[in-house]
């Protein structure tokens, strides 16, 4: 599913933040991505999203290089992941279901659809009796199994997570892993960074250990 080989970035002044890294991700995997701050998990994370471009080597994802697609190939691609940040990034003014059912809406989904789909990621996530809420009326865990619903809405191969329990208490983030794992054991490959080993730990799946954007050993 996803296959990195010597894998590079370099930003700007020389800094290496993925450096000669080679990795394989089955499909069908949960997979943590871990390391202390400036380990190069985000910039991972944001090559796989195609955000950024390496700088060196090869990072294939379903048995396609991301460097070589076209912006097209680039939508279509996105359209097949899932994400969800450590902030949420919910819209403040809009209500749950919208901010639910907003991708769907731009790609031009029919009214009903967008509600039926709506309706069973809130449903799955346990917050369907919440559709009409605003997100600040919204704990951060329940801000966070919404932007998880609005993650699977479009039924993503492939869910990548950037620190998603890093403004969550310890039994929240267990809370939200238990999903990710839900939603690993319907056949979603799944990707969580996070710097938290005792979340790891506590879960218990591979984790892929970074130091200096370079593998290091397992945790
Ligand atoms: N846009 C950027 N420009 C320059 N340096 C960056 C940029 N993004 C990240 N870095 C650097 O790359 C390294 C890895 O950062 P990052 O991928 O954010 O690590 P992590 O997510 O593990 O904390 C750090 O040294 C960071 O300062
Ligand atoms: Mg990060």
């Amino acid at each position: 599913m996803i296959d990195a080989d010597r894998l590079s970035k370099v930003y700007a002044r020389g800094v290496y933040a993925i450096r000669d890294l080679s990795l394989k991700i089955d499909k069908g995997e949960f997979v943590f991505l871990t390391g202390p701050s400036g380990a190069g998990k985000t910039t991972f994370l944001r090559l796989l999203l195609r955000e950024e471009l390496q700088t060196e080597g090869r990072l294939m994802v379903h048995g396609r290089e991301l460097a070589s697609m076209s912006s097209g190939e680039v939508q279509t691609y996105r359209r097949s992941l899932g994400f969800v940040f450590q902030d949420f990034k919910l819209i403040p003014g809009k209500r749950v279901f919208e901010n639910v059912s907003f991708v769907p809406r731009v790609l031009g989904v029919t009214v009903e659809q967008q509600r039926r789909r709506a309706f069973q990621v809130l449903k799955w996530v346990g917050l369907q009796h919440r559709m009409s809420a605003y997100p600040h009326e919204l704990s951060g865990g329940e801000q966070q199994r919404i932007a998880i619903a609005r993650a699977l809405v479009n039924e993503p191969s492939l869910v990548l997570a950037d620190e998603p329990t890093g403004n969550l208490d310890p039994d929240l983030s267990l809370e939200i892993m238990n999903l990710f794992r839900e939603i690993n054991a319907r056949g979603t490959t799944v990707v969580v960074a996070t710097h938290d080993r005792e979340l790891i730990r506590r879960v218990g799946r591979r984790a892929i250990a970074l130091a200096h954007g370079s593998l290091t050993e397992a945790v």
